[in-house]
């Protein structure tokens, strides 16, 4: 059997080993197994492009070296980030991942066309060079427009530009031109192909990309991830046909659709239109402010008083957010949950779709807190049982238990599902300030009668229930 018949086999059984990876993580359950089967696809597809590439006679040492060297330089550079990298730091990480992807596309569209300039592409000619020049040409674009869009999207989600969206005069016009520019250009390059093109498209891409993700407001953020996650898949693809290399088609469609099926998710779960997040807020007016000036007075309540709270219910759901990521309180949550079901009490949690900064972040957190799986809801299972509920413990969420989202028509998460988390009797709210979420925008639930603030690092404040409810454990019913 040849070299290239073997990797054409190990091409596929990657592939296979993809697709049972994202069937995988489909489920909490199973969502090792699924990385698994990710990791092992991986080292088939490298141990297969390497074996290939030495076989290829016309290939120099040299350029087998520079693979190798790669190689080691980008596993260790991986392997250090993931080892440092906290859970609340892997979105602005993996944005950057995509980022990567994109530039990766674009360089392999412009060496692909200067190859092509200087040696030409073998028998093909006419339409076949046509097409060739417009495969070149869209993945460019793809991958300059992931590139910009990511950084923007890594830069926002580490807070180091505004969340807020930006609003330039007639942007949906912008938008819309530079789609045309490239529609034209594509028509331009294909007839007539010229650096002077490329350059053209790689710019327009660049600030179409930027402008995008700009104009995209905080709460719409978890869809933008995904969004870019499902064009750095495209982008992959578009490198797959420049390189002939099967796999890399394979790969960047399946990343690409299960990306976009996903942003199709989030964007139902957040009543969001998908066409309009997917086009940078095309459609959507600037937010007028609405409740984000919501004030009244807050009533303050201590751990003590919350632990004899907890021990009077019957019935208790907790609403995770972003600042039990933050705090790391998963741990001490999942004792408090194990010591109320100790107690007879039924405790519940609810999610959020967006909670936290990733698909599924609240989940990852609680299932390695060993937290049954089987008490742990979705949003949609949990909402019409919030008003027959003793106490609601709401850790570090904001955004996603915010009633102007669906009180306030001008708030800028209008329309978005929350939590209806204030239908229960209590209330307790664990952050460390009245400071607003991840929108920017105030929370009236902090001012209902029903609701108590309880300030200061989520996991200290949980710790010390769990140390109180511990320290006043039920004496054991007598056999
Ligand atoms: P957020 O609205 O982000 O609010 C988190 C709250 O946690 C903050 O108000 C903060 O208040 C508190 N906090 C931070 N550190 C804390 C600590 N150590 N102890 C106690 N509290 C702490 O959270 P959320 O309800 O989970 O909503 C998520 C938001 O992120 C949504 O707007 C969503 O659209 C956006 N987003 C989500 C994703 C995905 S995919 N999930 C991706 C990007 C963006 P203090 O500062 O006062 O403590």
């Amino acid at each position: 059997m040849s070299a290239a018949s073997i990797a054409t086999a190990a091409y596929l059984v990657a592939a296979l080993l993809f697709i049972f990876c994202l069937a995988g993580l489909s489920k909490h359950e199973t969502a090792r197994q699924g990385w698994t089967y990710g990791v092992a696809g991986m080292a088939v597809a490298l141990a297969a492009t390497i074996g290939l590439t030495v076989h290829d006679s016309s290939v120099r040492g040299t350029t087998v070296l520079i693979l190798v060297a790669a190689l080691v330089v980008g596993g260790a550079v991986g392997l250090w980030r993931a080892r440092v990298v906290q859970m609340t730091g892997m979105p602005e990480l993996i944005a950057l991942l995509h980022s990567f992807v994109g530039l990766a596309a674009v360089l392999v569209g412009w060496a692909s066309y200067i190859e092509v300039e200087r040696n030409g592409l073998g028998d093909f000619t006419g339409s076949l060079l046509r097409i060739h020049h417009a495969e070149v040409f869209i993945g460019i674009f793809i991958g300059a427009v992931t590139l910009t869009g990511s950084v923007v999207a890594n830069l926002k989600l580490s807070a180091r530009i505004k969340s807020a969206p930006l609003v330039l005069p007639g942007k949906n016009v912008l938008n819309l031109a530079a789609l045309v520019a490239f529609a034209v250009l594509t028509i331009v390059f294909v007839t007539h192909p010229s650096l002077w093109s490329i350059v053209a498209v790689t710019a327009v891409a660049l600030l179409f990309g930027w402008h995008l993700v700009a104009s995209i407001g905080g709460g719409d953020m978890p869809v933008v991830v995904s969004m870019l996650n499902s064009y750095s898949g495209w982008a992959a693809a578009a490198g797959g046909f420049l390189l002939g290399n099967d796999l890399l088609i394979v790969t960047g469609a399946l990343v690409g659709s299960s990306g976009a099926y996903l942003s199709y998710i989030m964007c139902k779960a957040m009543n969001r239109s998908f066409f309009s997040v997917i086009s940078g807020g095309f459609g959507i007016e600037a937010p007028s402010g609405g409740a984000s000036g919501a004030e009244g007075e807050h009533r303050e309540t201590f751990a003590e008083e919350t632990a004899e709270l907890l021990t009077r219910a019957s019935r208790v759901v907790i609403a995770p957010g972003y600042g039990m990521a933050v705090a790391q309180a998963q741990y001490p949550v999942a004792e408090l949950t194990r010591l109320l079901r100790e107690r007879g009490v039924e405790v519940r949690f609810g999610i959020h779709p967006v909670a936290g900064r990733l698909p599924g972040h609240m989940n990852v957190l609680l299932a390695e807190a060993k937290v049954p799986y089987d008490i742990v809801l979705e949003m949609d299972e949990i909402n019409d049982d919030f008003a027959d509920t003793d106490v609601v413990l709401v850790i570090g969420a904001n955004d996603t238990v915010n009633p102007s989202a669906a009180d306030d028509p001008g708030s800028p998460i209008a329309g978005m599902p929350v939590l209806r988390v204030w239908e229960a009797a209590q209330v307790v709210v664990f952050k460390r300030s009245m400071a607003s979420g991840y929108a920017g925008v105030q929370n009236p639930l902090f001012f209902r009668e029903n609701t108590a603030m309880l300030f200061g690092d989520a996991k200290a404040g949980v710790d010390e229930i769990v140390g109180a409810l511990a320290a006043n454990r039920p004496a054991p019913v007598p056999a």
